[in-house]
């Protein structure tokens, strides 16, 4: 019997590749339905500052009933919140440290109760130490782990299960191209990445089951934030860091048409594909 399901995946698994080609390719040629965010309730983890900020503002500029910060400086979130209830939308915001699980659960139990349900989860927040690993102490390296990759399970055990019951709801995590291909000097902030990649590729599988809930991973490219101040590029002409307003703009016009993969700029995926050429050299 086991053979028999086990013969049969494989036998459908060609035509499976060519439905998502073909699907694919009309999502292409086509003007897409755009999901309407007017009853939506949007919540940015670090979305006080950088381009949480950005993607708050944008969420609200693009009809977003309600928005919610979270992040661990009570100054940028309240100064946000100001900024976005002044243009007429709905803001809250609460301070929560996505690294501590019995924070994210005591504050997501606030949110809902003062709030409302949170149907749009977008997994923004996370740090970088930038150390090599043996000039790294064990706590910055542990602290990194934290924020980046396992506040993402929180929030998500948090408030997926009432986006299924819904069946209504996305989950959203900015990445970065780094999870895909590392760069030396960053170990905690590459690990953290790739991990964090793993879950949201599991999780975008895992729901494709689920009518009404998606996800979106945003994988962008240095960006004009404080996060890699002072980063040095090789060829800052040919790769100028992307603006956080266009990363924005991006991911929310992904999550509006579903799309489960995002690179920032695409012309990213050919370092991705050089790269594994390269690893197997
Ligand atoms: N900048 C880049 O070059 C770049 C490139 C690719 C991807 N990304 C990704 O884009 C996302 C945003 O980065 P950014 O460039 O906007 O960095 P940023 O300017 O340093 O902002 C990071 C945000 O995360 C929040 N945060 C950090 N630790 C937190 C915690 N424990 N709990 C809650 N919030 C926390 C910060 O707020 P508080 O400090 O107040 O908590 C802040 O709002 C990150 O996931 C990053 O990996 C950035």
């Amino acid at each position: 019997m086991m053979e028999m399901k086990v013969l049969g995946c494989a036998l459908l698994f060609p035509l499976q590749i060519f439905l998502c080609l073909l699907r694919a390719i009309v999502r292409f040629f086509t003007r897409q339905k755009r999901r309407d965010l007017g009853t939506d309730v949007v919540l940015i983890t670090g979305g006080g500052r950088g381009i949480g900020r950005h993607l708050a503002k944008e969420f609200a500029e693009q009809g977003a009933r309600k928005v919610v910060l979270w992040g661990r400086t009570e100054k940028c979130l309240k100064e946000t919140c100001e900024e976005i209830s002044m243009t007429g939308t709905e803001c809250h915001y609460f301070v929560c440290d996505v690294g501590n699980r019995e924070e994210v659960y005591q504050q997501a139990k606030v949110l809902r109760e003062k709030v409302g349900d949170v149907t749009i989860l977008v997994n923004n927040a996370a740090v970088v130490h930038g150390k090599s690993l043996m000039d790294s102490d064990d706590d910055a390296l542990l602290k990194t782990q934290h924020i980046n990759t396992l506040g993402q399970f929180w929030t998500t055990k948090a408030f997926l299960p009432r986006m299924l019951e819904l069946c209504n709801g996305h989950v959203v995590c900015i990445n970065s191209i780094l999870s895909l291909s590392s760069i030396p000097g960053a170990i905690d902030y590459c690990t953290s990445k790739a991990s964090s990649y793993a879950f949201m590729e599991s999780l975008t599988l895992g729901l494709l089951d689920c009518p009404g809930v998606g996800c979106t991973t945003v994988l962008p490219f240095h960006t004009d934030t404080e996060m890699f101040q002072g980063m040095r590029v090789r060829f800052p002409k040919l790769f100028p860091p992307l603006n956080p307003e266009m990363v924005a703009e991006r991911t929310v016009d992904a999550v509006r048409t579903n799309t489960a993969f995002v690179v920032l700029p695409w012309t990213m995926h050919f370092l991705v594909i050089l790269k594994r050429w390269d690893n197997h050299c």
